[in-house]
């Protein structure tokens, strides 16, 4: 029997309007710093409805940043969610401030503002919102805690590109919001992010120490402050142009794959679909909960032969060797964000996904959980 048709984790959709657009832009002689970039902002900023967007290397970039600005240092602390990836929490870490993580909601598995508003002490400066998994933190509570203390607000909505709260896009609450496009994301630029603000003078900064902390003026050579060279090129943005128009037609196809999993994921016993609240979700990944005590490493491995490849998704940060080492944090400080971090699976999702495929996924799953029975329920 011949082995079973791999369906990856993850594929970004790649098309003739993308080679067209980069090929535009090799042909121009212009790779960086060019029309390709500003094209891509001003289409960024449009789409959310904000005044300014500075597009940068990585979404890793954009976030730290918006740290750079905020001028924060040792001594000052972030709260945050130990449930993002690791890069939510290093762009505190660069500039010396103190990562303090708040437990997330069981639901939503953002943020909980209640353990925000506890972790605040006088050292606190900002808070990190993350929109983990698509799903939205409850954004008008935690910005009224931050006006409340006086804090400043960075929201990290990588895996959130195009989302909502209430109707609002992300991006336009009146802090920086920072998406990324690394090659899963809900569009692509191979590697990049964007940074979003109302903010005239954040904007100038920000293009600033993207760009080695050139003069506001642009003069030729001359740096004004500290700078990085956290730029994205043309031909990278002419990848962005292309995906963003047709942005909405992929984010479409992937709600389309979301519900089919959702309905089958229902039906499978040991496995706790994606919550669905009263925000829309912009659908990232898929990845349900598997029932406490399922040997979920054992899961993954047994689905391989399938041809199906899952990944436990995500590893807490706080938990991460760097962490763990030089921040001293344990196991057993964030019970709730542990929990989930043990238990949610990432299946094979993407755009082009087929509902044969994903009913190969959920097949494959079931049998596997048969075999594989949790020890709390065995
Ligand atoms: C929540 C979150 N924050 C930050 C990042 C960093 O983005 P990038 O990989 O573009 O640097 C990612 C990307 O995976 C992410 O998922």
């Amino acid at each position: 029997m011949s082995a079973p048709e791999p369906i990856p984790l993850a594929k970004p959709v790649i098309g003739e309007r993308e080679r067209e657009l980069v090929d535009e832009v090799l042909r121009s002689g212009q790779l960086s710093l060019g029309p390709m970039v500003r094209r891509f902002e001003e289409m960024w900023a449009e789409r959310v409805g904000v005044a300014y967007a500075v597009a940068t290397s990585s979404g890793t970039a954009g976030l730290h940043l918006c740290f750079d600005a905020l001028g924060l240092g040792p001594g000052d602390e972030v709260v945050t969610s130990s449930f993002s990836f690791v890069a939510s929490s290093n762009s505190i870490v660069y500039g010396g401030a103190t990562p303090v993580f708040a437990e997330v909601d069981e639901n939503t598995f953002n943020m909980d503002p209640a353990a925000v508003e506890a972790a605040i002490t006088p050292r606190t400066k900002a808070l990190l919102i993350v929109d983990i998994f698509g799903y939205p933190a409850e954004i008008p509570a935690l910005v009224d805690i931050a006006e409340r203390h006086g804090l400043g607000i960075v929201e990290d909505a990588c895996q959130s590109i195009d989302g909502a709260y209430d109707g609002r896009k992300l991006g336009s609450f009146g802090h920086p919001a920072v998406f990324g496009f690394y090659a899963n994301k809900q569009m692509t630029t191979a590697e990049g992010g964007i940074v979003l603000t109302d903010d005239e003078a954040l904007y100038k900064r920000l293009k600033s120490t993207s760009n080695q902390g050139r003069s506001d003026d642009g003069a030729w050579l001359v740096h004004s402050r500290l700078g990085f060279n956290y730029r994205l090129s043309d031909v990278h943005s002419a990848i962005g142009v292309a995906q963003l128009e047709r942005l909405s037609d992929m984010m479409a196809a992937r709600s389309r794959v979301a519900g089919w999993y959702q309905d089958r994921v229902a039906e499978i016993d040991g496995v706790i679909p994606m919550y669905e609240g009263p925000q829309p979700r912009s659908w990232f990944v898929y990845a349900p909960r598997l029932v406490p005590g399922t040997d979920r490493d054992e899961v993954i491995r047994r689905l391989e032969p399938h041809g199906v490849f899952a990944k436990p998704y995500l590893p807490c940060i706080h938990l991460q060797p760097y962490y763990r080492e030089v921040h001293g944090h344990r196991p057993g400080e964030l019970p709730v964000t542990e929990a989930i971090s043990a238990s949610t699976i990432a299946l094979p999702f993407f755009p082009e996904m087929t509902h044969a495929q994903v009913d190969r996924v959920c097949d494959a799953l079931s049998r596997v959980l048969a075999e594989v029975a949790p020890a709390a329920a065995g």
